[in-house]
């Protein structure tokens, strides 16, 4: 069957009801240091989801590119995926259940001809903060929906995006589908797994705040989201996520490469599958991450070599050009919706093949001595030290020996092993994953300090270094600033010291850091400074500090610059070829 035109249906029939269509953003978020990816579509629009104005109005819609790695080691099974596509509607303090909900019930039943017979939904039963959501209930009635359909949970289910996390948050209602041929029952059970989640609308209305209250936002927000790889799947009538037209082409090109039928070797070739396209879009995004042993870095690693991995087990001759092969395949089915797949195909083929070069040196006698080390073992544990050694010596990262160990029915000291780690590693990757769990931006009042500063820092380099010096990436913490530039040449320490001293002036003169909305024609002739023009809106906010700096930028900054601590480069470094990255810190 053709691949469904969802994204367009949905992007279509939002618009048809008042919304603007926003760019996806990058799959790693910029100046979002809570994240490694975007989990969700509603995670680039937290500002205004907290009450900033959205230069596109306040009807939204999307498809976003989102990426969820806690599962990333459930990947293999009929449904699980590492990156995947999120369709979203928002209203920002605009319409609320009402719209929001018979405008969800429109899409499904008119637009995509989903029997009402096959659909069900969860309410919010109600906690200390807000009561029970008969609202939403009797919206849903109103449509149609029977009693018997319509269930009332608890915060577990119906609140996102749970109750720990800090940001944005609300009760929700979500929708279900009944997937199968046998007769529906006439009551829901949401325990029922033939009754599959399809969409979710959020009725954000509440800030978790750091010290555990909960606070009204300023506006009533609407955040909705559906996966486009499952409600593919549902459309098409397949249980297995991996024969619905989002994958089957690219499970038959590992058929062919491998020669081997998916039946018997589901498990490998979803995995090289998800694996390899989550590698292409993070490897295409303009971040410009690369696989190394930190953060997104990391988890690109574990992606590329996970998939490596399976495709042995599939006996693919791994010196062919198996991997370009289907990222290929995948770049060119999705590059209608996201450019940078094109514009970046060689980036993406080049850390491929890199990484793979490197894997594989290491690779087959990381496996030998892991079997060794196997073999000598009687109690069904493996030390830190040999766990170490595969890691350090042969490249594996942990999650792979803890995967082959259990195959083997062996248990791995993980524990021990992050701490060898820790103390081995200046940034553990154990830290990185705290930082998955982390949910929502949280920007706080350091991250904004270091996000003006880095506007100081651009402009001071063009300054110093010339007009050619263009941001090419930015990465915040609390613990520092990271830029990414152009530049032919290793900073001399005369220009780095002349930068420093020209942004701790510029930060000593007090200037105030002016925000101003104006038309994207109007902000490029004024000269303002922008990374990706053609993925801002036609109306874009300008950040102007005094006469030194203007950017095109979501914020948020600080008032004046007299409010940001003296910075001190502590590194200048390549990143690739013609692009340099400093590293800064505040000095009080
Ligand atoms: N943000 C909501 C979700 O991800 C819509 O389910």
């Amino acid at each position: 069957m053709e691949q469904l035109n969802i994204r367009e249906k949905f992007i279509n029939f939002f618009e048809s009801k008042g919304h603007k269509q926003i760019p996806s953003a990058p799959v790693v978020p910029e100046n979002d240091p809570s994240v490694l990816f975007n989990t969700a579509g509603m995670q680039p629009l937290v500002p205004y989801l907290m009450g900033e104005h959205h230069p596109y109005g306040t009807r939204l819609c999307d498809y976003q590119k989102c990426m969820r790695t806690n599962d990333l080691d459930e990947v293999g099974d009929k449904t699980h995926h590492t990156f995947f596509e999120m369709l979203g509607n928002w209203s920002l303090g605009d319409y609320f259940k009402e719209e929001s909900i018979a405008w969800s019930f429109e899409f499904l039943t008119k637009v995509l001809n989903i029997p009402i017979e096959r659909l069900a939904v969860t309410v919010f039963k109600g906690n200390d903060i807000v009561s029970a959501d008969d609202e939403s209930a009797n919206i849903w009635r109103k449509m149609g929906i029977p009693d018997k359909r319509i269930k009332y949970l608890g915060e577990d289910d119906n609140w996102w995006p749970n109750m720990e996390l800090t940001g944005p948050c609300g009760p929700d209602t979500e929708i279900f589908y009944f997937s199968t041929d046998e007769e529906v029952p006439e009551e829901f059970d949401p325990e029922d797994n033939r009754w599959v989640e399809i969409w979710n609308n959020v009725f954000m209305q509440y800030n978790h705040n750091q010290d555990g209250t909960f606070t009204d936002l300023p506006k009533k927000n609407v955040d909705t989201g559906m996966g486009v790889e499952r409600i593919t799947a549902v459309l098409e009538g397949v249980s297995d996520n991996y024969e619905s037209s989002i994958w089957k082409d690219v499970i038959k090109k590992i058929e062919d490469i491998s020669k081997l039928p998916y039946e018997g070797n589901e498990k490998a070739m979803r995995i090289i599958a998800d694996h390899i396209r989550s590698a292409v879009f993070i490897s295409a995004d303009p971040s410009g991450i690369k696989p190394s042993n930190t953060d997104q870095g990391y988890i690109l690693r574990r992606l590329i070599r996970r998939a490596i991995r399976y495709a042995k087990k599939l006996d693919i001759d791994i010196n062919s050009n198996w991997e370009e092969e289907v990222a290929t395949l995948i770049i060119n089915k999705y590059k209608k919706y996201y450019v940078e797949l094109e514009e970046n195909k060689q980036v993406v083929i080049d850390v491929l093949k890199s990484e793979k070069i490197k894997f594989n040196r290491t690779l087959e006698k990381g496996l030998k001595e892991f079997e060794k080390i196997a073999s000598k073992i009687t109690d069904g544990k493996m030390d830190k030290d040999n766990a170490f050694r595969l890691y350090d010596t042969f490249g594996f990262p942990i999650e792979l020996t803890v995967e082959l160990a259990s195959e083997m029915g062996i248990k791995v000291d993980e524990e021990g092993f992050k701490e060898k780690f820790k103390a081995h590693q200046e940034k553990s990757r154990a830290g990185s994953k705290e930082r998955f769990k982390g949910g929502l931006a949280s920007t706080g009042e350091t991250e904004t300090q270091y996000h003006t500063a880095t506007h100081l820092l651009n402009a001071a380099l063009k300054v110093v270094v010339g007009n050619d010096v263009h941001q090419k990436g930015s990465n915040i913490t609390s613990e520092r600033m990271r830029f990414d530039f152009s530049c032919d040449h290793k900073l001399t320490d005369e220009e780095k010291q002349k930068v420093e001293e020209l942004v701790n002036k510029w930060i000593d003169a007090g200037y105030n850091v002016v925000k101003k909305e104006m038309s994207k024609e109007e902000a490029l002739k004024s000269g303002a400074e922008c990374m990706f023009i053609e993925r801002y809106p036609d109306v874009v906010t300008v950040y102007s500090i005094g006469d030194v700096s203007s950017e095109l930028c979501g914020g948020p900054h600080v008032e004046n610059t007299s409010n940001i601590p003296h910075i001190k480069i502590k590194k200048e470094e390549a990143v690739s070829a013609g692009v340099r990255r400093i590293k800064a810190v505040f000095v009080q």
